[in-house]
């Protein structure tokens, strides 16, 4: 038998039969938080002014993906997105692709009050915000800003312009607020908010990551229960990172991204694309692919197209967080956009 080969035309397949779908671009390193699960306080070498894909060579990369190889989704991540000028007219631009994709920004919330209804208008469908406290004091310890009243007005200004559904994301970290389950999913239930607790991953730029203190989905299943009934949601699941389950029989719902200890990889259908054109096949990628050099280099989009094929049939099965071999990527979260 001849191994498989790269296809040569067509969706963005790997050796393991998944397709992937759902494109999420980064729009720039930066943020204007300091989440200590995220960064250190003085932030990180930011990447270069000229290494950064422009406006329209990010148009043009997304083109290729949704028009040549079969992405229906796209989601604009940062670092923090918003800080992209650029974003309503990136948003409007993908916006006009045939065929259309769905487009959603995942964002801290600040000055999401004030943009909601431009980006709303220029064709954004919708927004998950991350919000890991409900307490003003916590939130600027957890973060190093104290800009919590900033991201509850970007959760009601998107809910506002029409953003939705708009889903909250939480990460809960041991002694810091993993006593707030109950508090924020009552908090998200009397909004409309769709709330989804994540587990805390290895990617953080001081790789301080511990998987013994890790606030575990089954621990947070455990805490919700002990105030709500939870029922799994019959709905399919699909590539989704979040399994969630209907609250008090619904139709509200809560999920948790357990990414350590229920790994989704298999039904994956992402492909990303980073702030200085590189694909990574993988969240937890240790290689990455260079369009932005092949872009500048006069590739056309057929070229751009075989490479981001030939980038994503090398996925590999799973991220091994719990192989002895793990490594870490080299990039840290705010740098792969989550
Ligand atoms: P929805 O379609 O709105 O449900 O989006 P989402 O949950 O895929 O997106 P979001 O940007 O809100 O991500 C939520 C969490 O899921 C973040 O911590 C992401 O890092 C994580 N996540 C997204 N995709 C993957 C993935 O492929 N692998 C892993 N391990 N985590 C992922
Ligand atoms: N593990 C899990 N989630 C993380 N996020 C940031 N860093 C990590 C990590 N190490 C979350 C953010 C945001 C989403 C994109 O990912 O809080 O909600
Ligand atoms: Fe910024 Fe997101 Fe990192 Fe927090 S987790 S510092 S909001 S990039």
């Amino acid at each position: 038998m001849t191994a498989p080969r790269t296809p040569a035309d067509g969706v963005l397949a790997d050796r393991y039969g998944r397709v992937a779908r759902d494109l999420r671009v980064s729009l720039t390193d930066k943020c204007n938080l300091r989440c200590t699960y995220c960064m250190p306080a003085e932030g990180l070498p930011w990447l270069a002014g000229p290494q950064l894909l422009t406006d329209d060579e990010i148009v043009r990369l997304v083109g290729v993906a949704v028009g040549r190889l079969g992405v229906t989704e796209v989601r604009f991540t940062g670092g923090e997105p918003l800080i992209r000028p650029g974003l309503p007219g990136i948003v409007s631009a993908v916006a006009a692709l045939t065929p259309r994709p769905r487009i959603s920004v995942t964002t801290n919330g600040i000055g999401l009050a004030r943009l909601a209804p431009a980006l709303r208008a220029a064709g954004l469908d919708r927004v998950n915000v991350s919000l890991d406290t409900l307490d003003p004091a916590r939130f600027a310890t957890l973060t190093r800003r104290d800009r919590h009243a900033d991201v509850l007005a970007g959760l009601a200004g998107a809910a506002e312009a029409g953003l939705t559904p708009v889903k909250i994301n939480a990460v809960l970290m041991r002694g810091v607020n993993d006593d707030e389950a109950p508090t924020l999913l009552r908090f998200a239930l009397a909004h409309g908010y769709e709330l989804r607790f994540i587990e805390q991953m290895p990617l953080d730029a001081q790789h301080g990551w511990d998987r013994s203190t890790m606030v575990t989905a089954d621990e947070i299943l455990a805490a919700l229960r002990s105030e709500f009934a939870l029922r799994p949601d019959p709905a399919e699941r699909g590539a989704a990172p979040a399994e969630t389950w209907l609250v008090d029989d619904g139709p509200a719902r809560v999920g948790v991204i357990a990414s350590v200890t229920r790994p989704f990889c298999g039904d994956c259908d992402r492909t990303r694309l980073t702030a200085d054109g590189q694909v990574r096949n993988c969240l937890f990628a240790t290689e990455e692919s260079d369009l932005r050099a092949a872009l500048r280099g006069g590739a056309d989009d057929d070229e751009l197209a075989r490479r981001w094929r030939a980038a994503m049939w090398g996925k590999r099965a799973g991220h091994g967080i719990d192989d002895p071999t793990f490594l870490q990527p080299a990039r840290p979260m705010s740098a792969i956009g989550g």
